[in-house]
């Protein structure tokens, strides 16, 4: 009498294609149900949650932006902190910041509760935007002027960290962002202007 033997290409013998439990047949639908609700809270926290910026991106060409830059803070220029211009442009205006290695430039001071369309792009690589104490981030990304329409609640003196590793330089790239109170005292009377700021020149 022959004997089966198993070479493998049978199937070994299992429990698989028994119906589900009913306690996983749960579990399945609580798991895709938290699924939708996740998903739809993408969207939703865009539109109502107030976090997620809706900016807009266009190419540009990096030296092109970087010329504007230049040519803006030229414009608006009203000091200088480590060689760097602190540039207070009108609310209301196209205000440009550029990260290079390894700074960010220019200094900009802008009015609390005024509107402001703000530029963000490189000169080189990828940098890392991130406005400390606050939550925001943006990848800075040369080729693409990242666009966003701001209104700054808060005032005080602000630190830009760079958050993309950039280079050899890139723990010390730090720059800055003032927020006055609209009659803000000029920075050029400030005291603390040289002294608190980071970053190398
Ligand atoms: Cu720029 Cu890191």
């Amino acid at each position: 009498m022959l004997t089966k033997v198993h070479t493998g290409l049978d199937p070994v013998p299992g429990v698989w294609w028994k119906p589900a439990h009913k306690a996983e047949k749960v579990w399945v639908a609580i798991a895709f149900a938290w699924c939708m609700v996740l998903f739809a809270m993408m969207p939703l926290w865009h539109y109502r949650g107030g976090q997620n910026p809706a900016g807009v991106r266009g190419k540009v060409d990096p030296e092109a932006f970087y010329a504007r830059t230049q040519e803006f803070a030229a414009q608006y220029q009203i000091g200088a902190d480590r060689g760097i211009p602190i540039v207070k442009p009108p609310p209301g205006a196209d205000v440009y910041l550029v990260g290079l290695t390894y700074s960010w430039y220019p200094i900009l001071q802008l009015e609390a509760g005024k509107e402001y369309m703000l530029h963000i792009s490189s000169k080189d690589v990828n940098h890392g935007f991130s406005l400390f104490p606050l939550n925001v981030n943006f990848q800075v990304v040369p080729g693409y002027d990242y666009a966003l329409r701001v209104t700054p609640t808060t005032s005080g003196d602000f630190r830009i960290i760079c958050n993309e590793f950039c280079g050899i330089g890139h723990h010390m790239m730090v720059g800055r962002v003032i927020v006055t109170d609209g009659d803000g005292t000029p920075v050029a009377d400030n005291p603390n202007a040289q002294v608190e700021s980071g970053g190398p020149q």
